[in-house]
């Protein structure tokens, strides 16, 4: 166990953790981990390598080896995978999907268990996902679990599409978010629950601000 304080945030895709965990570590000048990028880079080097995203054995030896570089650039999250920028390409639903496959098979997250931990730095991290209070950090200082309603989630990513130039249908979003909630959570290992310990706080009639207030004063305890 270490003595350096982690802030574990979890909830379902689309509920605003990343934003919100992203400008936390910034205003306490702590170390950030996006845990889904992992996942997400993850599947992106299967597809590239033409391994079956069930394909247990295979996937945990590349999530054990995986070329995968974390950086910054102008407080953006910079992804390269053997190299390659993937930062953008890794963000598309079709990804996100694909993480949630890889994500689901016991034998990669173990083998991504090490590299998770390896984060804790100091003078601290916060990190989210959606085991991050449950299984990677069960002993973090501060655990919130944030989620929203598949409506709102999905009509928050319509908008970010939108705002994008990316033209999409509103209801395919809404069960595109509900399935792989449901893969998420049903899952049998580290399935997508709060920690015991865990602060829920539903989003769904709330702005980021209040979020970000909440969580703050939670920190304050740290
Ligand atoms: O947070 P995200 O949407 O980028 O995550 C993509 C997928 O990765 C998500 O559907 C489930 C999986 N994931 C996980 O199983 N455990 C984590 N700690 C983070 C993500």
């Amino acid at each position: 166990m270490s003595n350096i304080p982690v802030l574990t945030i979890d909830g379902p895709s689309g509920s605003g953790k990343g934003t919100i965990a992203q400008l936390i570590a910034k205003k306490l000048g702590w170390h950030y981990l996006d845990s889904g990028a992992i996942y997400r880079v993850l599947a992106q080097a299967a597809i590239k390598h033409h391994v079956e995203l069930d394909n247990e054995p295979e996937l945990a030896q590349m999530a054990a080896q995986l070329d995968l570089v974390f950086s910054l650039d102008n407080d953006q999250l910079v992804v390269k995978l053997e190299g390659d920028d993937v930062s953008h390409q890794i963000r598309s639903e079709q990804a996100g999907n694909a993480a949630s496959k890889v994500a689901a098979l016991a034998l990669v997250r173990s083998a991504l268990l090490e590299r998770q931990r390896q984060f804790r730095q100091a003078p601290g991290l916060v990190t989210d996902g959606r085991d991050m209070g449950t299984v990677v950090f069960p002993d973090a200082n501060t655990k919130v679990f944030l989620t929203a309603s598949a409506k709102v989630r999905a009509e928050r990513r319509y908008k970010q599409l939108k705002q994008k130039g990316i033209e999409s249908n509103l209801s395919d979003l809404i069960s595109e978010i509900s399935e792989r909630d449901k893969r998420d959570s049903q899952r049998s290992v580290a399935p997508l629950i709060p920690a015991e310990d865990a602060l829920v706080l539903d989003s769904s009639e709330m702005g980021i601000e209040t979020v970000y207030r909440h969580i703050i004063t939670l920190c304050g305890d740290v």
